[in-house]
């Protein structure tokens, strides 16, 4: 079964977003899963600078990302969008999250659509597989302890925790047994770490002095 990180993208005290995060994570766990919390409301997690080396807090979340099969993102909508705090997760990622599956939750005043679409997107452009779904949470699936009252999004949640232990363990073992293999007609080896950078790195020579270009403008 997968280890799977749940990333918690709400800073604020009383998330939806986490809430929800933690029953998919539980339902996972049931059904044989190793999970870790990842909560960006705890971890000072710096803004990504491309230039800066990377400090302790950062080493030792890209060591959770190593450790993760798998992971749960949970991300409020803010202006249709993901959380600055999970898109500054995510920037600091790249090959290391290849052939790995994603499961999104989102809290919103609405669907939710904006994020999901939003990290959705993300995840492929991180060569990630996105689980085709993702569970959608607001303030009134809730009662007044906080509990989750809504059966239908209580279900959605418990099939988001099994299916990302599930196809989090398949394609994670799959993607080991190419990169071991090496072939080169394989997703793996073309995507997967160090290839990636490789292959996709912009040959330096060809980018222009910056201040140079600016004072010929
Ligand atoms: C700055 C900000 C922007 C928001 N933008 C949207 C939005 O575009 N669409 C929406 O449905 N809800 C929006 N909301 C409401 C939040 O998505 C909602 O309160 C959600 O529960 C926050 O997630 P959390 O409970 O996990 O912190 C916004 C809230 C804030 C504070």
């Amino acid at each position: 079964m997968a280890n799977i990180l749940g990333v918690s993208g709400s800073l604020r005290s009383d998330s939806l977003s986490r809430r929800a995060l933690l029953m998919g994570l539980e339902f996972a766990r049931v059904r044989g899963a190793e999970i870790r919390l990842l909560d960006l409301a705890d971890v000072a997690l710096p803004m990504f600078r491309p230039d800066d080396r990377p400090s302790q807090v950062v080493q030792s979340v890209a060591a959770e990302v190593a450790w993760a099969d798998a992971f749960l993102l949970a991300s409020p909508e803010y202006h249709g969008a993901m959380s600055g705090a999970i898109k500054n997760f995510l920037d600091f990622h790249w090959d290391e999250l290849a052939g790995k599956v994603f499961g999104c939750l989102c809290a919103s005043h609405g669907e939710g659509q904006g994020a999901m679409d939003q990290m959705h997107i993300a995840i492929r452009q991180c060569h990630g597989w996105s689980l085709p779904y993702g569970v959608s949470v607001r303030d009134d699936d809730f009662d007044r302890t906080g509990s989750l009252k809504n059966p239908r999004v209580a279900a959605r949640l418990e099939m988001l925790g099994r299916d990302v232990n599930v196809y989090g363990a398949l394609i994670r073992s799959q993607f080991q047994v190419d990169l071991r293999d090496g072939r080169p007609d394989t997703f793996a080896s073309r995507y997967g770490p160090a290839a990636t950078r490789i292959d996709l790195a912009v040959p330096a020579q060809r980018l222009p002095p910056p201040r140079q270009a600016l004072r010929n403008s």
